[in-house]
């Protein structure tokens, strides 16, 4: 094989190692394509200091059709933390990852009901006065995720329950 060809295989073999497995902390892993960024989101490792060396994967193939793959580097997801990601990616695996062995494995479910994790997008609920309440959803429907305020009743779904993660 000539040196070209030797640099073309090496090229390829590089490509097809799409993401590196970690040494220690959390894959969120079967996330539904393009949610990626939403769980960066509501996990708030976009804007939060720190240390983690935080991947992401999108469109990568699997056998159910793509995904797209958080990997958060030192750092274990508390079960409060998992319970938020089923809200936008209720598909989702969430591995703890330790000496580079899978060591737990939690399938996401969707809860009944999700409190005090997410603000009411109606300005005059009660939950968002100065009064001592927790805001509390009950989940209405599955696909796509619908949540009803306790309170007040307002619906929401989609891009609004991102963008309401407290
Ligand atoms: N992983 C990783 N680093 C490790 C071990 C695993 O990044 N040291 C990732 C794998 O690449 C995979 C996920 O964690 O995306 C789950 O790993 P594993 O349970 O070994 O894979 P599967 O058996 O394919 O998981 P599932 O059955 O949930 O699809
Ligand atoms: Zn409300």
């Amino acid at each position: 094989m000539s040196e070209d060809q030797e640099k073309k295989m090496e090229d390829k073999k590089q490509k097809e190692i799409k993401i590196t497995p970690i040494k220690q902390g959390t894959v969120i892993d079967h996330i539904r394509k393009g949610r990626a960024m939403k769980v960066l989101k509501i996990l708030d490792l976009i804007d939060r200091d720190i240390e983690s060396i935080v991947s992401v994967a999108m469109n990568v193939n699997s056998s159910m059709g793509k995904k797209d793959i958080v990997k958060v580097e030192g750092m274990e997801l508390k079960n409060e933390e998992i319970d938020k990601i089923s809200l936008i990616a209720p598909e989702a695996t969430v591995n703890i990852v330790r000496d580079f062995e899978v060591v737990k494995k939690h399938r996401v479910g969707l809860p009944d009901k999700a409190r005090g994790i997410l603000k009411c997008r109606n300005q005059n609920c009660i939950s968002n006065q100065d009064e001592p309440v927790i805001s509390e959803f009950e989940v209405v429907a599955k696909d796509p995720v619908t949540l009803r305020c306790e309170y007040c009743e307002r619906k929401m779904k989609g891009e609004e329950i991102s963008e309401n993660v407290i």
